[in-house]
């Protein structure tokens, strides 16, 4: 026993083995860990979830019909902003109005306090909220809400049609709801709260729900830095 043994661990055969089993072992975890990053936590969970809605969007995406695209709109000093000012970094988009009573607020918040917490880590990421109530929110009106938040959000509005096609890019959802009378400005605007974190090649690369906490969603960018 002890001769064959060490005759086995002697051998040329022996080790070489054993490196072939571990070889095939890491190449497996490789495979597994280079899917997971290159996917996503979300779209990688979506391949054991059907019902992952947003995820199957985001596999469209990946085959050709981005999320995102060609978009010129206001930023909240007046200067006109397309895509292109972007080219190069992260972009973190939240899509709502200023003079949303509840959700709004609080996802801008967590955006902020994510944003917070990475420090210099996020300095490639631009925070932007771009506005679905263009006619109540002005460039003036813009400057004056996002005051409130992280000091590099910058806040995106334009012409009906601009926010519309902006909209369209990123597949966010939004339609006015009626005034409590005609004529009265107190509507309010439905739309979905979702962050979208676009990535600097304009690829999304992960989305958050509104419920998310500023530490998970800090945790999952600092991810893609
Ligand atoms: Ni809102």
């Amino acid at each position: 026993m002890v001769n064959e043994e060490k005759t086995n661990k002697d051998s040329p055969k022996g080790p070489s083995r054993i490196f072939v089993v571990f070889g095939a072992l890491a190449l497996c975890f490789t495979l597994i860990g280079g899917i997971y990053f290159a996917v996503g936590p979300d779209r990688f969970s979506s391949f054991f979830d059907p019902s992952f809605k947003i995820s199957k969007q985001t596999s469209t995406a990946s085959k050709g019909a981005q999320i995102g695209g060609p978009f010129e709109l206001v930023d909240h000093a007046g200067a006109v902003i397309t895509n292109a000012d972007y080219a190069d970094k992260f972009t973190l988009i939240y899509f709502g109005y200023t003079y949303c009573p509840d959700v709004c607020p609080t996802s801008l918040t967590t955006m902020t306090d994510a944003l917070k917490s990475l420090g210099s880590k996020a300095k490639d990421i631009v925070p932007l909220f771009i506005t679905v109530d263009p006619k109540r929110d002005t460039v003036e009106q813009l400057r004056m809400y996002i005051s409130h938040f992280h000091p590099r959000l910058v806040g995106l509005t334009g012409t009906e049609e601009q926010v519309a096609k902006a909209a369209k890019a990123f597949r966010v959802y939004f339609a006015k709801q009626k005034e409590s009378a005609p004529g009265a400005n107190d509507y309010l605007v439905d739309h979905s709260s979702i962050v979208l974190f676009i990535g600097q090649k304009g690829q999304i690369l992960t989305h958050f729900g509104h419920a998310v906490s500023a530490e998970a969603m800090a945790e999952r960018l600092q991810k893609f830095l």
